[in-house]
């Protein structure tokens, strides 16, 4: 089994959104995948209850149980456990980080963002977690050029060193209504943001050397 942490300090950058989307990436490619939701907003819990057909498992719990959450789902011979976390909790990022393989940091191409991530990957840094940061929300590019903003928050992530996830998730309508129903933008008609999932999960799957069924 891998566990994949998903971080960002910073709220609203997109962590839920991309947790939800590789636990339902996971689940469409036949693995067992389980969602730890350790953000009392508990909104990846919210999602995932509002789905009809089958998906991920998911279960809340508190940062300092997700040892035990990943135990639990050792026994349960899950494939692929994905711990979703609060924005602004030191603590609880670290509790994600120190079970995980993978952490993923999740950033809006924006000041705010780029400062809050710097402070996350200090904290993942400490904790020798390997770690990639996927950019999200980013407009689409007008006539194959990249938005001034977009351009410079590569640049910000390139002085800080960071490793970049291949793809870049845009803003798109389809990944909130999607989710409204518990479903990924993978089953929607948006063949754009279906392509972006799944980019990103072939990443994900590639660097922790996950295979589907
Ligand atoms: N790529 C995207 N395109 C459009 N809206 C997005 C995208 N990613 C996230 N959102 C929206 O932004 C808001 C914050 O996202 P969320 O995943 O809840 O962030 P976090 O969990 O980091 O607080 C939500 O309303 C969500 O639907
Ligand atoms: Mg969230």
């Amino acid at each position: 089994m891998k566990t994949l942490a998903v971080i960002a300090l910073k709220g609203g950058s997109g962590k839920t959104t991309v947790a939800a989307h590789l636990a339902l990436a996971a689940h469409l490619r036949g693995l067992n995948a389980l969602v730890v939701d350790i953000d009392p907003q508990r909104s990846v819990s919210d999602i995932l209850s509002a789905r009809e057909a089958a998906g991920p498992a998911c279960v809340t719990a508190v940062g300092r149980n997700v040892p035990a959450a990943q135990f639990g789902a050792l026994a349960e011979g899950r494939d692929l456990m994905i711990v979703d976390t609060p924005a602004g909790d030191v603590e609880g990022v670290g509790e994600a980080l120190v079970v995980a393989d993978h952490a993923l940091l999740v950033a809006r191409p924006t000041l705010i963002d780029l400062a809050g991530l710097a402070r996350t990957l200090q904290v993942a840094r400490r904790l020798k977690r390997p770690a990639t940061v996927v950019v999200n929300q980013a407009p689409v590019p007008r006539e194959g050029a990249e938005a001034p903003l977009v351009k410079r928050a590569l640049k910000g992530l390139d002085y800080m060193q960071a490793d970049r996830a291949p793809v870049i998730l845009r803003a798109r309508t389809v990944y909130q209504t999607a989710l409204e129903r518990g479903r990924s933008a993978e089953e929607m008609a948006d063949r754009a943001a279906a392509a972006e999932v799944a980019a990103l999960w072939d990443f994900v799957a590639g660097t922790m050397g996950m295979k589907a069924r």
